[in-house]
């Protein structure tokens, strides 16, 4: 499986599927989530009503429609509080079920956005921490291509780091 660190936009990215860092209605948003509702139109959220909403740290997933990747799997981060209200635990979760959801459907291409590293607040080092290290542990054999998209060049740095040093 190659891992690789893509700077942009997430949209943009022809993948069996997108990570989405939505929230516990999936009902959209701000930050990624508002970018994928955008650019997948408006039967994204048609779908993501049939879904009832989503508890932190588990996925669902739907079709891509007007996207590039052909599925979204929408995956809810944990706000961070300080740390002490398991927010690792539950942000690994995400990375794991979403993961298990590429086994599921047989995807062999995906690419996560930095969940909870926006709104949510969670510091960035940390977490791409956790992005990386789940992703080597959990990653399923049916998957080829691991993409971290980032935003920024501060946070593609991150990730190269991150990658080199485990
Ligand atoms: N492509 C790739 N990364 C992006 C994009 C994009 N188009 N847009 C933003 N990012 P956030 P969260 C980066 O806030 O912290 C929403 O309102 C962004 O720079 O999108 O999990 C949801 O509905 C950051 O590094 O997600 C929830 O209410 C990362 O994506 C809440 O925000 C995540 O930032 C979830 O907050």
């Amino acid at each position: 499986m190659k891992i690789e660190v893509v700077e942009g936009d997430i949209t943009l990215l022809d993948v069996d599927a997108i990570i989405n860092a939505a929230n516990n209605s999936l009902l959209g948003g701000g930050g990624v989530d508002g970018a994928i509702h955008k650019a997948a139109g408006p039967e994204l959220l048609t779908e993501c009503r049939t879904l009832g909403g989503c508890p932190t740290g588990e996925a669902k997933i739907t079709a891509g429609y007007r996207l590039p990747a052909r599925y979204v799997i929408h995956t809810v981060g944990p706000i961070w509080h300080g740390g002490q209200q398991s927010e690792p635990e539950l942000l690994a979760r995400c990375y794991q079920n979403s993961l298990a959801l590429t086994a599921e459907h047989q995807l062999r291409s995906v690419a996560f956005p930095a969940i909870s590293c926006g709104v949510y607040g969670y510091p960035p080092a940390p977490a791409v921490r956790i992005a990386v290290s789940t992703v080597r542990r959990a990653a399923p054999v049916t998957l080829e291509q691991v993409l971290f998209c980032c935003f920024s060049q501060e946070l593609a740095q991150l990730y190269r780091q991150a990658l080199a040093e485990s």
